[in-house]
């Protein structure tokens, strides 16, 4: 089966501040099994604050048999030693109209296509180590140059959640407003690319 995936970019070598070697390159379609054991793996907590979709093997296989999705990029960190997949960025062109609207409520305006929406998600027991950083980096990095104008958070993040306000501070991320949905207090970012 074809490895290549439907939107290549060049892999980047990344090192996190433990000494973990990574690689930073476009999910394909070989990764079904790792990327289902990483997102089988993830904790509650980190559920709690990450849920762009399923996170289960059988999401993993339908993703990684879908990657000709023209409203999606999907990047992902990977151990350079064997390969396994530690870290995940979903990039997404289709934004739904809720999100926009914040946005527009702001006097800012989000376009499909033009704009994009990001969540990242580190394994668990090597957050804190400079990889989010990493693959904020890399991965912003592609979007500007396929012309990605503006990024803003998918959903949010929970204003509860420093370590990502801070990754996201750190790869340039501003705040755009706090807003609040089920109880659960959120701050929308948002990141020029132009
Ligand atoms: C958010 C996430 C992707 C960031 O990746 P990471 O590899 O853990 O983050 P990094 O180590 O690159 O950077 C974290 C920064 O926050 C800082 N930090 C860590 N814990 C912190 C805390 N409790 N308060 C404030 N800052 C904190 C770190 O010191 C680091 O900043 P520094 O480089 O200036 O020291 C990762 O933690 C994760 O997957 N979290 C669970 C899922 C999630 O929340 N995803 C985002 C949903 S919006």
């Amino acid at each position: 089966m074809e490895e290549s995936p439907a939107h290549p970019f060049p892999a980047i070598s990344v090192i996190g501040s433990n000494g973990v070697v990574a690689t930073l390159r476009a999910l394909k379609r070989g990764d079904a099994s790792s990327f289902g054991d990483f997102l089988e793996a993830l904790s509650a907590e980190t559920r709690e604050r990450y849920n762009p979709h399923p996170l289960d093997r059988t999401e993993a296989e339908r993703i990684c048999a879908a990657l000709d999705d023209p409203t999606a990029l999907r990047f992902v960190l990977v151990d350079a030693r064997d390969d396994q997949v530690l870290a995940y960025l979903l990039a997404q062109f289709v934004i739904p109209e809720g999100e926009k609207a914040r946005y527009q409520n702001r006097g800012w305006t989000i376009e499909d296509g033009a704009d994009c929406r990001i969540a990242p998600v580190v394994t668990d027991h090597l957050q804190g180590n400079g990889l989010g950083t990493e693959l904020l980096k890399g991965a912003l990095g592609i979007l500007r140059q396929r012309g990605c104008r503006h990024v803003i958070l998918f959903g949010g993040t929970r204003t509860s959640n420093a370590r990502a306000i801070r990754a996201y501070e750190k790869a340039g991320f501003k705040p755009a407003g706090v807003f609040r949905e089920r109880g659960i207090e959120s701050v929308d970012m948002w990141l020029s690319l132009k």
